[in-house]
């Protein structure tokens, strides 16, 4: 495997948490790359749940060193409190190892994001309100508070008391907020400090030793491609790179050095938030993804918006990073439908669009072009072999391979670890 990235081909809750963690089991090093605590990544091992939003998914192997790299934001209190839920559960995340140059989510960027959330009303993002945006926008302003400044409570208080002079006059001018005082919050990171410092590590050093000593490094992105800053349907989109590139800029190692970008999908769609959607459905189908699916948001809880697969979107996750293989997710849901479509296209008046268009506009007011399939009726939940699944199950995958133009090396069944068809 030498260096795996497993990424979000669609718009985030693709199942990328179960494989990473089926994938992590061969894995030297687990690497969370980008994005905070707004991603919600579910690993179910027997009948235990765990949702990691921070902690990178391998943790679940003792062999694994766990590694936040520089690209991620870091809400302290998120992942202290998530290492306790770890350790109380009997796994142990003392392994894990944080960038230095990671920066942190402060309590201002938390209270902004809701509050500009509140501001923008109709034209609101939908996000998760965990202070994700402020805190890459700061990043990218260059006032941002970094993992290494936490060191040096002099440097901390310092760039804290300049950052938070700007932050007061917003808060209170701009949003009607009270302002907020900087010696609490010195006090509360300082107290997080003690607890995070000796986890502190030069990340892309230890990444690139462990590369060149043959070992297996896993890169575990958040969110997915169409959430993509620069690739997304911008503004609809997070703050951060979930895409292939992300992985390097974020992990601090070239590009050459992946080998293997393992796009994760499910054999439907969803999408949390604003933002458009060809291919959404306001029926019973769409009801039934939910419903079957178990579509709400690990974070939020917000019910997820469900439609048929798209392909386009697909196709463009091919190209945007470089994907060398599919991983489909949740085919059992698709169980009991009795017909199943797959956009291939869009039509937007006299227009027909087979690659995603560079229009924003276009993606509002398209119709997808579907091929319709034919359903099964059959529980596949405990199909392991892909020969075993129903005839045309295996169509569907056959078609999106040959859609893509990509192999589907792996179909999971169910969200338990075992409940995987492997395809070889
Ligand atoms: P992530 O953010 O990409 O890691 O995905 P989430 O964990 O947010 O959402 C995926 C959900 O689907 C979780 O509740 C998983 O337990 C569940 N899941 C993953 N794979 C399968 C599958 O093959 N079948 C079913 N039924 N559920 C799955
Ligand atoms: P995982 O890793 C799905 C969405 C939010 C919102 C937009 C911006 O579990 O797949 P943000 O808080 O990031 O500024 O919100 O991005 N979003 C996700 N949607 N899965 C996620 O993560 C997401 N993380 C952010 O719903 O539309
Ligand atoms: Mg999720």
């Amino acid at each position: 495997m030498p260096a795996t990235v497993v990424l979000g081909a669609q718009w985030g809750d693709e199942g990328k948490g179960r494989v990473t963690d089926l994938f992590a089991r061969d894995a030297d090093y687990v690497v969370r790359y980008q994005g905070g605590n707004n991603a919600g990544h579910t690993i179910v091992v027997g009948s235990e749940r765990f949702a990691l939003s921070l902690v990178p998914s391998g943790v679940m192997y003792p062999g694994v060193t766990p590694v936040i790299a520089s690209g991620v934001v870091i809400d302290p209190q998120v992942l202290l409190a998530e290492m306790s839920m770890l350790e109380e559960r009997g796994i142990d995340p003392s392994r894990l190892r944080i960038s230095g140059n990671a920066h942190l989510i402060m309590p201002y960027h938390r209270k902004l994001d809701t509050v500009m959330e509140r501001y923008l009303g109709r034209n609101r993002i939908g996000t998760t309100k965990r202070g994700i945006g402020p805190a890459y926008t700061d990043k990218i302003a260059r006032t941002g508070i970094r993992v290494q400044d936490l060191f040096d409570p002099a440097i901390f208080s310092d760039k804290l008391e300049t950052v938070l002079t700007e932050k007061n006059k917003i808060l209170t001018r701009v949003y009607n907020q009270l302002p907020m005082k900087s010696s609490g919050i010195v006090d509360e990171y300082l107290r997080y400090a003690e607890r995070l410092l000796p986890m502190v590590d030069d990340t892309s050093l230890l990444i690139w030793e462990a590369l060149a000593g043959g070992k297996d490094v896993l890169f575990e992105g958040a969110q997915g491609t169409l959430l993509d800053i620069d690739h997304g349907t911008y503004p609809f989109v997070t703050s951060s790179t979930p895409t292939a590139g992300g992985a390097a800029v974020g992990a601090g190692v070239g590009p050459k050095v992946l080998d293997r970008v393992v796009g994760v999908a499910k054999a439907y769609i969803s999408r949390v938030g604003s933002g458009p959607f060809p291919t959404e459905l306001s029926d019973e189908a769409g009801d039934r993804m939910v419903d079957v699916g178990g579509e709400y948001g690990t974070v939020t809880g917000r019910r997820r918006r469900c439609g048929w697969l798209d392909l386009v979107a697909l196709r463009y996750a091919r190209r945007v990073n470089s994907l060398t293989e599919l991983f489909i997710t949740k085919l059992d849901v698709l169980s009991g439908f009795d017909t199943i479509r797959a956009a291939t296209g869009y039509r937007s008046g006299s227009d027909t669009y087979s690659e995603f268009p560079r229009q924003q506009r276009v993606l509002y007011n398209c119709s997808p072009i579907y091929e319709e399939f034919e359903g099964w009726e059959e529980d596949i939940t405990d199909i392991r072999s892909f020969g075993d699944l129903p005839g045309q199950a295996r169509r569907y995958i056959e078609f999106i391979e040959d859609q893509v133009g990509l192999p589907v090396s792996r179909i999971s069944v169910g969200p338990e670890r075992a409940q995987v068809v492997t395809r070889q």
